[in-house]
């Protein structure tokens, strides 16, 4: 394998084939995206994300055998192995519209494949799509001249953002899959060598294609449904004076049951977990299981749920009125250490505080821009990178990304400076609610008892 193409330049599309090309220095990496501005951004070396790490392992290879370009078609007619990692977001029109995926972008590359290859190929599924996809682009491919062919992998992708490089650098496992002939299997050799450079082999794993498709949306759905399930215990815990974090904690010492993603919260956000549970429903339904659909619909409804839920704590204890009462949202990344706002519940959430016509102001130290982008100043929304300016003349804070600088702010500067009472809501119990009732504030913490001084 000498030249490997990676059609889409995102967040996933981007971290994974800087860190191939710094383990395959013999292998040129060429990344094609049809947004010219975020090409131009890789391509000079400042990513056009945040990811922890990223720059650096993209500054590594640029210009030795790393490069970003506008030119698709161009490219694919030299590629060797093309990684697909478009987008695939839900669909928001016609059949299935807010719930299955939408294979615009998908399809059009592989017709821009089929176009443009002039050698055999082998196709690499990296976007998360539906299973049996990888079928239809075979078929799209029956079209082919008689000096091409095709071979098509599955290779889902399993990074989560914010943890993208240390991710990608030691995975749980590689998950490749590939048609049971002799060419499925010598493609897919192909492939476990490129990671078999720096990934053991027995985290390598290879299945059948639809297997390694069907794995990637259970895979997400699971966790999804981990942190649905955990704060619908949250919601008990607030009813009853139980504490979440103990009850996470005997739960999760379970080997069985495992401590991984049981962190109560505002909800899951991001652009993966929504969209791939409702992309698995609709496969669901397509195939005769409703009862199956509306099992793994219920994750995204307490996901809802849950959003609302805060927002109802607040206007309930902030004496059933936030209407003219500044609101200081820290956080508005779905998750820390990313920039990425898609999906974030911080979107529910200001607009559900809008709809009490509170004046929000959001900081951020990384989504900020993005928050811009969803609301206006004139939603009577405010932008401010500075927390102790945000919170400054509050009546409340809510917190709702885990960055790890919240903890290290000053409150008691905090507090001082807001309208009393003071009101607290730890939207991911990143705080010490006693450190701050001890200051003065009121503190409601998801899934714990409140502490109040009115
Ligand atoms: P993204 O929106 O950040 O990036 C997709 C890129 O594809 C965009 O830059 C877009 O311009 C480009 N693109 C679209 N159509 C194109 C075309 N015809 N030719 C060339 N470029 C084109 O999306 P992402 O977050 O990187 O996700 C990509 C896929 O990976 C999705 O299927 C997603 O479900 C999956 N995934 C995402 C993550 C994540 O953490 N974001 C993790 C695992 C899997
Ligand atoms: C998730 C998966 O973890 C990745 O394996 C997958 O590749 C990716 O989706 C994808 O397909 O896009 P990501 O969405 O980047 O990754 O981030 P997560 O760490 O999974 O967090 C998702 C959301 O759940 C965040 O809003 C996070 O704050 C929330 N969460 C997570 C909780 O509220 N509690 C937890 O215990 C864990």
């Amino acid at each position: 394998m000498r030249r490997i193409l990676c059609i889409g330049a995102g967040y996933v599309g981007g971290p994974t084939m800087s860190v191939i090309a710094k383990h395959c220095p013999d292998v040129e990496v060429v990344v094609a995206d049809i947004n010219p501005e975020r090409v131009a951004a890789w391509q000079s070396g400042q990513p056009p994300i945040f990811e922890p790490g990223l720059q650096d392992v993209v500054q590594a290879s640029l210009g030795r055998n790393l490069r970003f370009t506008a030119d698709v078609e161009g490219e694919i007619g030299k590629a060797e192995m093309i990684f697909v990692s478009v987008n695939t977001p839900t669909k928001t029109f016609g059949q299935g519209a807010g719930r299955a995926a939408d294979l615009q972008h998908w399809e059009k590359t592989a017709r821009s494949i089929l176009q443009h290859a002039r050698r055999p190929v082998i196709v690499v599924e990296k976007s998360t799509l539906p299973v049996r996809t990888a079928e239809a682009m075979e078929r799209i491919f029956r079209n082919r001249r008689p000096d091409q062919r095709f071979e098509v992998l599955s290779n889902p992708e399993f990074l989560a953002e914010g943890t993208a490089i240390a991710d990608l650098e030691h995975p749980d496992r590689v998950l490749i899959g590939g048609a049971e002939t002799p060419a499925g299997q010598a493609a897919m050799r192909e492939l476990v060598e490129i990671y078999a450079r720096w990934v053991p082999r027995d985290r390598i794993l290879t299945a059948n294609v639809w297997s390694a498709e069907l794995s990637k949306l259970a895979a997400n759905a699971f966790l999804a449904q981990r942190v649905s399930s955990i704060n619908a215990i949250a919601a008990i815990c607030e009813q009853t004076g139980a504490d979440i974090l103990s009850v996470a904690k005997a739960i999760g010492t379970d080997r069985r049951i495992g401590s991984g993603f049981l962190r109560a919260g505002v909800g899951f956000g991001g652009s993966c977990f929504q969209k791939d549970i409702l992309n698995l429903a609709y496969l669901c339904e397509q195939h005769g299981l409703p009862e199956v659909a509306r099992y793994w619909e219920a994750v995204v409804a307490l996901n809802q749920h849950q959003k609302e839920r805060f927002v109802h704590r607040m206007v309930r204890v902030m004496f059933n009125t936030l209407a003219g009462k500044r609101i200081a949202v820290f956080g508005f990344a779905f998750k820390a250490n990313t920039g990425d706002t898609r999906e974030s519940p911080a979107i529910r959430i200001c607009q559900e505080l809008l709809a009490e016509q509170a004046q929000v102001c959001i900081t951020d130290p990384q989504a900020l821009e993005g928050a811009r982008q969803l609301f206006a100043s004139d939603d009577g929304v405010m932008f401010e990178p500075d927390p102790y300016e945000a919170a400054d003349g509050a009546h409340a804070i809510a917190l709702l990304t885990d960055w790890a600088e919240y903890r290290a702010l000053d409150y008691r500067r905090i507090q001082a400076g807001m309208e009393r009472p003071a009101f607290l809501f730890d939207g991911r119990n990143l705080l010490d609610p006693e450190e701050l009732h001890q200051i003065g504030f009121n503190v409601y913490p998801i899934g714990r008892p409140d502490r109040t001084s009115l």
